[in-house]
Order: structure tokens, then C-alpha cells, then sequence
């Protein structure tokens, strides 16, 4: 039979300190780490037990030997003592071992003494040849609760949590001690997913011993069995059946609209696929339709040699010299259509990686593939540059998005019948060192009210055979989510302006 009157050693260098209070179920427990003059009082307790506390300590060490005071959480019976304690110990370096979540509450205590707060110290106390380690425990069973881990002596102070409510208290855990223990828990343990994350913490440390702030100390051979059990505990709001009733049904509900939810963005991702694919096509029919364009004319020219050949020779009329010059001119412009598809295959081609180029030499892309068309509705080009601005990015998305913008503004030069139409090119750089390169038309702008619509995808003012609206959701999806750029459009006093803005790249 142990005396309860005096200290009594658990541990290497660990003492129980408490009291036994008769007829009360509840009994509270401080402990006391003897470290020479730098020892730690551990849930020091309130003012019921405060004098044998003291006694206790004393008989140990002394009072004047505490550095530090752990207080695991904020209650009463934990701290409510704490004001008197640092009166006795008397030393400008005693500080107080708690959590950041737990400073206002305690200074009520008119605690006078400086904080260490463990989620600020990594959790962990390595100092005056102590190593504590500290596992926050959130909500159990208050917002900044934790627990400290001796590694020395495998040992957990585990404040509130293991506590059990005893009519008759015993000092070590017996085997039935779950069933001492659940009531305690049930009530003050928030509920079973956040008890089980403190348990999971817990579970986890290489464990000889449990030393709780209420009921009894638990030895090792219990403490797996123990574990188990509390996991398997409904708390808090799971014990009233009908919260329990009513969680379960909002649960049931939140996993319904998750799967909802997914199920449209399933759908959406389809549907940007599909977009995408569209935009593909377009660009396909745009590219072969500019082929036709630029091979028209060298088919036309092969053709009349041909022809003229073939009379010549009915004739007897071609000599050998003038056979090499024309089968030369067919060689030319042969070339020149083979040269056109590399072309268009080029640019077509998606770039592997960010690169650092010339926005210049785009610019000049994608005029060599627009211009033929251009040319054909008698657009006047605006444009001349020496300089170079560099940039990083996907090279030939970026000529893609030019030509897109051009093509664009073709299409509504076209459509609108302006008269000497224009395009407008100019490239600078900001004081903010960004490359903005602006394509501007006379074609007379947006129409109020679409100019914040004009790069939703199928938004379109043209007609269906025109376009499909693809062209500039893409580019902006270009510039913006692959390359962090921004495309806009406003309107001049003649009408509209592209800006593609781009980060200069610093290297240059
Ligand atoms: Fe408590
Ligand atoms: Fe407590």
C-alpha cells in the first residue's frame, strides 16, 4: 500500500505531487520533473490542493528550483493555483510551458511570468538538460490542448485526456480502466473524428507509462488495449442521438452535393475538351484555306507552262534552252509551295517548352501567314520594327494568338465593309518592363455591352460562316493561363485594340 501522503517517484526523475481528496471521484494530479535547478512543474493544480503540493515539492527539491510550469490546458483545476505557485518560487526566469491558444486565457490567473509556447518552439524543449516533446491535441478538450512526451522515460503527461472518473480511486490503472474512463471522455471530447486525432498522435510514441491529470496512472501492459477502446468512442456530439441523427444526415447530404459537384465538372472538363477540339478544327480550316490561298497562283503559272509547252512541242517548236528555262520557273515555284506547308506546319506545330524569344520576329510570322489574305481585301499593314523585345514563353502559341487577332480583325473589316481599312501594329516596353504588343483596326470597335464578353468561348458578333468565337477564348487561355500574360481589348476612336502584355524577360 503506497503512501499518498508523500511524493511518489513513476518514473526516472518523475513524481506524482497530488492529493488524494476523499469521496471525490475527480482526483487531480500534479507532477513534478526533478532536474536540479531547472525542474518543471506539470499541472501545478488549484488552490484545494495547494499546500500539499507544495510540502511535496519541497520534500524533493524546493520550490525556488522550478523553472518551469506546464500547463497542458487552461482549467481551473489545472491552474487556478499558478499566482500563488510563482509567488513561492520567486525567480525572474521561471516560465510558463503552454500553447499560443492558451495565453489569454491563463494571464486571468494574473500570471506574471514569460510564456513558452510550444507551437512556437517546435514543439519541443531542449534546454538546462531537459527534452520534452509536446503533441498538440486540439479540442480535447480545449482549442490549444496538448500533451508532452518524456523520451527519456517514455513517459506521456497526457492532461485531461486518459483522465477517469473513479468512486474509488486506485493510483495504477487496472484492466477495467476503459470503463472508468469513457464517461469522462464521452462528455468532454468534442467528438470521435477529433479525439481520434489525438489519439492517432499518441498512438504513434514508444510508450512505457501514461500519467494522466485525472484518475490513474496507466502502465504499459494496458495502454495498446486502452487506445483501441477510446477510438471506438462516440463523444460529444455523437452521444445525443438526436445530434448524431442530424450530423449523419448533414454528412450524407455534403457527400451527395461532392458528388454532384464532381459530376458538372466532369462535364465541363468535356466540354472544354470539345472546345478545344473546335478551335482545332478552325484553326485547320483556316490553315488550309490560307494553302489554297498562296497556292493559287504558282498551280495557275505551272498550269499555263504546261499548256505552253505541250503546243510547243505539238509544233516542234521548243527548243531545248527555252524547255530548262520553263521546267526552272515550274522548279521555283514548286518550292515555293512545298516552302508554304513547312510553313504553316511550323507554326501549327505546339512548342515543347518556354523558350526565350523575339516577339518581333512573331509579329513578322504571323504577318507572313496573314498577309496573302490580307492582301486580298486590301488591308494596309502599319507596322516596322528594328528593336527586339524579348520575352519567354511558347513561341508558336504566341504567333498563333497574333494570327487569331489579325484574322479576327480581317474578318470584321470585311464583314463591316470598311472603307481603306486598316491594321495597326505597334510594340513597346513599360516602365514596369512588360512587352505589350497592340493590334489596333479602323474597323469600329465592339459593341458597347459585348466588349466584356468577347472572350467567352462561342461568343461571336459575326456571322456563323465567319467565325465561331473560338479564336480569342483560346488566345486568352494562351496568354493568360500558359504563359501568365493578359490579353484585353478596349476601343479607340476608330476601333479595336488587342494588347497581349507580357513580363520582359530579365536576362536579355
Ligand atoms: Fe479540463
Ligand atoms: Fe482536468
Amino acid at each position: 500500500m503506497k503512501d499518498y501522503t508523500q511524493a511518489i517517484e513513476i518514473a526516472k526523475n518523475l513524481h506524482w505531487i497530488g492529493m488524494y481528496l476523499p469521496n471525490d471521484p475527480f482526483q487531480c494530479h500534479p507532477y513534478f520533473i526533478e532536474n536540479g535547478k531547472n525542474s518543471v512543474l506539470v499541472d501545478p493544480g488549484s488552490m484545494l490542493e495547494f499546500e500539499a503540493v507544495v510540502k511535496k515539492i519541497n520534500s524533493i527539491s524546493s520550490m525556488h528550483h522550478i523553472k518551469y510550469i506546464i500547463l497542458h490546458h487552461q482549467d481551473p483545476d489545472v491552474a487556478a493555483s499558478i499566482a500563488d505557485m510563482e509567488k513561492l518560487i520567486q525567480r525572474d526566469d521561471l516560465q510558463i510551458i503552454t500553447h499560443s491558444r492558451m495565453v489569454p486565457l491563463v494571464k486571468h490567473y494574473l500570471i506574471q511570468s514569460l510564456y513558452y509556447e510550444v507551437d512556437k518552439n517546435d514543439y519541443r524543449l531542449q534546454q538546462d538538460g531537459l527534452d520534452l516533446e509536446f503533441f498538440s491535441t486540439p479540442y480535447c478538450h480545449s482549442p490549444g490542448a496538448f500533451v508532452t512526451y518524456m523520451p527519456n522515460n517514455k513517459t506521456l503527461l497526457s492532461g485531461d485526456i486518459f483522465g477517469g472518473i473513479e468512486e474509488s480511486w486506485e493510483f495504477y490503472a487496472k484492466e477495467d480502466y476503459f470503463e472508468k474512463a469513457k464517461q469522462f471522455h464521452a462528455e468532454y471530447m468534442p467528438s470521435r473524428d477529433i479525439f481520434n486525432y489525438a489519439l492517432n498522435q499518441i498512438e504513434r510514441l514508444d510508450l512505457e507509462l501514461i500519467a494522466p491529470q485525472h484518475g490513474s496512472i496507466i502502465q504499459k501492459k494496458y495502454i495498446a488495449n486502452l487506445i483501441e477502446q477510446m477510438k471506438n468512442l462516440e463523444c460529444g456530439l455523437y452521444i445525443k442521438e438526436d445530434y448524431r441523427d442530424k450530423l449523419i444526415g448533414t454528412i450524407e447530404e455534403l457527400k451527395k452535393k461532392d458528388i454532384e459537384l464532381n459530376a458538372s465538372l466532369n462535364d465541363i472538363k468535356e466540354k472544354e475538351k470539345l472546345l478545344f477540339h473546335k478551335a482545332k478544327m478552325a484553326d485547320m480550316g483556316v490553315m488550309i484555306g490560307n494553302i489554297a490561298h498562296q497556292w493559287r497562283q504558282p498551280l495557275a503559272l505551272n498550269n499555263t507552262i504546261i499548256s505552253i509547252l505541250r503546243e510547243k512541242n505539238i509544233r516542234k517548236l521548243l527548243d531545248a534552252k527555252e524547255l530548262d528555262t520553263k521546267l526552272q520557273e515550274m522548279e521555283e515555284s514548286i518550292q515555293y509551295m512545298s516552302d508554304t506547308i513547312d510553313d504553316f506546319m511550323h507554326f501549327y506545330n505546339p512548342s515543347k517548352k518556354k523558350l526565350l524569344f523575339n516577339v518581333v520576329e512573331s509579329v513578322q510570322e504571323s504577318l507572313k501567314i496573314t498577309q496573302p489574305m490580307l492582301q486580298q481585301i486590301e488591308v494596309k499593314l502599319h507596322f516596322s520594327h528594328t528593336d527586339t523585345f524579348y520575352i519567354q514563353g511558347y513561341k508558336n502559341e504566341y504567333t498563333q494568338v497574333l494570327v487569331s487577332i489579325l484574322t479576327n480583325a480581317k474578318d470584321i473589316l470585311l464583314l463591316r465593309k470598311i472603307p481603306s481599312p486598316y491594321i495597326q501594329i505597334n510594340i513597346y516596353e513599360t516602365k514596369e518592363h512588360h512587352i505589350v504588343v497592340e493590334i489596333s483596326d479602323n474597323a469600329g470597335g465592339i459593341e458597347e455591352g459585348c466588349i466584356t464578353r468577347i472572350f467567352d468561348p462561342y461568343f461571336t458578333t459575326k456571322h456563323q460562316s465567319v467565325g465561331t468565337g473560338l479564336g480569342l477564348y483560346i488566345s486568352q487561355m494562351i496568354v493568360e493561363k500558359n504563359m501568365q500574360g493578359i490579353l484585353t481589348a478596349t476601343n479607340t476612336t476608330e476601333g479595336a485594340l488587342f494588347s497581349i502584355i507580357m513580363r520582359k524577360n530579365h536576362d536579355q
